[in-house]
């Protein structure tokens, strides 16, 4: 309706008025309060500038152009609050929106915005040989909600991964295990057991440089080729990967591409060259720095006075290869907010190389997970916490709440329906906080079947689905709606593309988190006060068409949000 209404002012706004109608001041806006009618404009306000009058006076001469200029009907009635237009819908047009919202079914919320634009959204990206830690957890799921949603606005997506397989943890791990290995010492090729050897020689290493002189060596070594260290590189690298693969798998996602910085390893001399030949970078202390003075920046190191190449260097590599092999319009990092600087240089960067031109790239930035005493929650005193642990839990607490509340469900189901409530509710606790902020993780709070929580709206899509299953209901995409639960339904349904839209605009999964809460509310506040299988036959038909809608629009913002949905609760 937002859509409509918008056309509606613009046309009484008229010719004479086009600049106000393009002003990107002009606004739109849902109203929460019903009292105060469904939608409002500031537009009076805009008129008021333009003319030098005041909004109150504008506000009336518009109000009757709109009524005289829009269709027949559409509205029930248009009120001005403090120079502010009011619009309240009529009947038939929720009635006329309903229409369309069903008939487009699964695909209503879909626009086709990214049309012809390439979009790569970089998640996920561990760290080979180091723990997986919580980052990591809220970058795959940040990250896989922001490519369903931008795969969903036309845009062909990407998804894509970029693990960190070539730092200075690997020449850490393969000094501590040749270490061993000369002291004649056995040495388990397990990831456990690299882990080990990483942990205690990064300890023991910061108060003896010769150790770490011994690991840059070895990691100069695996740069440059040297068949030893490949090998073991190699073999820290499927260990490592497999783990990963495993948590990627039962998160449900799956990566387009999964290039590590190891793949770009064959462009990076050449990136250092032109540099320095067009006189971007410049040595410094045998380094190779690019400046960035004028950006307000310190330098980007892209090459170490051993020669070593970089974070940032693989970075620029993988950027140029991302937007020139790729044809990339946009790329997402999606990548905790620490690494802000990094971004931030790196873009400046890739302008000054000229490999950066209109193309869009954001770092998209995201916060912390707090345990519940608000402090940090990824490391305890050395102990890291297991990612692959952290979901085993959150499944197997799922189980036991469904035994608690749902002793029906047989035992075949009820271990995939365990699955999914656990990590349904690991993602939704993620997404539904705004992802700058520092996020709270709290097991009783996100397996909770009442509060803003996956078990509470799977269970109201759950109940929508029994409904329907008991009514064996055929489809019907119309239907005539009067009470205020059904109209209030309708209007949330129909703000679905919006929150769909800024989510998108804004890279914030947690606008489609909040209105699929808003919408299981209006959901659960219509079943109710209305009845739905024992209502009068058209009022019943109706109504169930109002719940299969329902149904199939919580469905799809779910789905975007990388969620999995039970028929049974
Ligand atoms: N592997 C990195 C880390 O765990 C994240 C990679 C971010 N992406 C990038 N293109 N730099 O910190």
């Amino acid at each position: 309706m937002i859509e409509e209404i918008k056309l509606i002012v613009k046309t009484a706004l008229g010719q004479e008025n086009i600049d106000i109608a393009n002003n990107k001041d002009l606004v739109f806006l849902r109203i929460k309060i019903a009292r105060l009618g469904h939608f409002t404009t500031n537009a009076s306000f805009l008129l008021a500038k333009k003319n030098g009058t005041s909004p109150m006076e504008e506000a009336e001469k518009l109000k009757s152009k709109i009524i005289q200029t829009s269709p027949a009907g559409y509205f029930e009635k248009i009120e001005i609050v403090n120079g502010y237009i009011n619009f309240f819908v009529s009947e038939k047009t929720i009635n006329e929106s309903f229409k369309k919202i069903s008939s487009a079914g699964a695909s209503w919320g879909d626009s086709k915005i990214g049309a012809g634009q390439r979009v790569i959204v970089e998640y996920g990206s561990p760290n080979i040989g180091k723990p997986l830690h919580f980052g990591h957890l809220r970058s795959t799921i940040i990250g896989q909600a922001l490519f369903n949603i931008y795969k969903s606005q036309g845009y062909k997506a990407i998804s894509w991964s970029h693990p960190g397989d070539w730092g200075k943890q690997f020449g850490i791990m393969i000094a501590a295990y040749k270490e061993k290995a000369r002291a004649g010492e056995k040495v388990e090729l397990s990831i456990d057991e690299f882990l080990k050897l990483y942990v205690d020689y990064n300890f023991r290493m910061k108060n003896d440089p010769r150790l770490e002189e011994i690991a840059r060596e070895e990691t100069r070594k695996l740069q440059y080729g040297d068949k030893e260290n490949a090998r073991l590189w190699k073999k820290i690298y499927n260990l490592s990967m497999g783990e990963f693969s495993r948590i990627i798998k039962q998160l449900g996602v799956r990566f387009d591409v999964n290039n590590g910085e190891s793949f770009y390893k064959p462009f990076l001399k050449r990136i250092v060259d032109v540099a320095l030949d067009r006189g971007i970078a410049i040595r410094s202390e045998g380094a190779v720095i690019i400046p960035l003075e004028e950006e307000n920046l310190p330098p980007f190191i892209i090459q170490k006075s051993d020669e070593a190449y970089l974070y940032t260097t693989t970075d620029i590599a993988a950027a140029k290869y991302r937007l020139e092999k790729y044809k990339a319009d946009k790329i997402l990092y999606v990548v905790g907010a620490e690494q802000y600087l990094h971004f931030e240089q790196l873009f400046a960067v890739l302008k000054k190389l000229g490999y950066l031109k209109n193309q869009e790239l954001v770092h998209v930035k995201f916060g912390l997970v707090l345990g519940e005493d608000s402090k940090k929650l990824s490391t305890r005193a050395g102990k890291h916490i297991s990612l692959s642990e952290v979901i085993d839990e959150a499944v197997s607490k799922a189980a036991v709440i469904l035994s608690e509340k749902a002793p029906e469900i047989q035992k075949h189901e009820r271990e995939k329906t365990a699955q999914i409530i656990g990590i349904d509710s690991l993602k939704y606790n993620d997404l539904s906080q705004n992802r700058l902020s520092n996020i709270v993780f709290n097991w009783d709070k996100m397996l909770s079947f009442e509060g803003i929580a996956a078990p509470y709206l799977l269970y109201t899509y759950a109940r929508l689905r029994s409904i329907l299953r008991k009514a064996g209901a055929k489809k019907i995409v119309s239907g005539e709606f009067e009470a205020e639960s059904e109209q209030k339904l309708i209007l949330k349904l129909d703000a679905f593309p919006d929150a769909v839209r800024l989510a998108a605009d804004n890279f914030y999964p947690h606008t489609i988190a909040v209105y699929l809460y808003e919408l299981s509310e209006a959901i659960n506040n219509f079943y109710h006060t209305e009845n739905v299988l024992n209502a009068e036959s058209s009022i019943r038909a109706s109504r169930l068409a109002l719940v299969n809608t329902a149904s199939i629009v919580l469905k799809k913002g779910l789905n975007l949000l990388g969620l999995e949905t039970v028929e049974r609760l």
